[in-house]
C-alpha cells in the first residue's frame, strides 16, 4: 500500500546494504513489482505450509521491496509469488536529523477477526497501482491473527492506518485490488489514466543518435 504524504518522505539513504553487517547472508534483491492490469493480481494466493529458510529469503527480499518503492505495504503476490503472505511498515516519520524509524512486520497466513462497525476513510494508493489514489472505506479496527516466521500465532486488536493498511494487503491475497472497492467508471477513468502516463512515458523519442 501506499499513502500519498509518504511517497516523498523516505530517503535514498534508506536503501542500505544489510549485507555488510552480516556477511553471511546473500544481499537482498529487490524483486520487480506486478501492475495492473496484469491478470496475477487476481490470483487467489495459497496458504503457506513450509515456514523454511525460502520463506524467510522472499521476506527479507520483500521487505527490500517495499522500502526501495517507496510503499508502507507490499503482498506476496504483488511480486508473483501466490502464497499468503505480507510485510507492512508504516514508517512513522523519523525526527529532524534522525535514523528513520524502521520497524518491518510480517503477516503469514492472516485472517481478520472482528471488523468493527465503525468505518473509516483513507486515500489508498497501490505499488501495483502507480500513481492513483482514491479514497476507500473500511472497518477502523479489526482483530488480526497471523502467524510469524516461526509459525507461530500472533493475535491482535488493529487501528487507524494499520488497520487499514492490513486490510488492503489481505484484500491482494484474494485477488482484490483497492480500485475493487470504487464504482466501476471511477476504476475504469483510474486505469485509463495509468495507460495514458504509460505511454507519454513509456514511449521512444527519437533523437540525432538515433540509427532508424
Ligand atoms: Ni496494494
Amino acid at each position: 500500500m501506499m499513502v500519498p504524504w509518504r511517497r516523498h518522505c523516505v530517503p535514498d539513504a534508506l536503501s542500505v546494504d544489510l549485507s555488510k553487517d552480516r556477511p553471511y547472508l546473500r544481499p537482498m534483491a529487490i524483486l520487480p513489482i506486478l501492475e495492473v492490469p496484469d491478470p496475477r493480481l487476481k490470483t487467489i494466493s495459497k496458504p503457506v505450509e513450509s515456514f523454511d529458510d525460502d520463506l524467510k529469503t522472499l521476506v527479507n527480499d520483500m521487505i527490500e521491496t517495499m522500502y526501495a518503492a517507496p510503499g508502507i505495504g507490499l503482498a506476496a503476490i504483488q511480486v508473483g509469488v501466490p502464497k499468503r503472505l505480507l510485510v507492512i511498515d508504516l514508517q512513522e516519520e523519523e525526527a529532524e536529523g534522525e535514523e528513520p524509524l524502521r520497524n518491518p512486520r510480517v503477516f503469514v497466513n492472516p485472517e481478520i477477526l472482528d471488523p468493527s462497525n465503525e468505518h473509516s476513510l483513507y486515500n489508498e494508493g497501490c505499488l501495483s497501482v502507480p500513481d492513483q489514489y482514491a479514497e476507500v472505506e473500511r472497518p477502523a479496527q479489526i482483530r488480526a491473527r497471523w502467524q510469524d516466521l516461526d509459525g507461530k500465532v500472533h493475535e491482535e486488536v488493529m487501528t487507524g492506518l494499520m488497520a487499514t493498511c492490513l486490510q488492503h494487503e489481505m484484500d491482494h491475497l484474494e485477488g482484490i485490488l483497492f480500485i475493487d472497492h470504487l464504482s466501476r467508471l471511477k476504476r475504469q477513468m483510474v486505469l485509463k489514466k495509468i495507460e495514458k502516463a504509460r505511454k507519454m512515458g513509456g514511449g521512444h523519442v527519437h533523437g540525432p543518435d538515433c540509427r532508424h
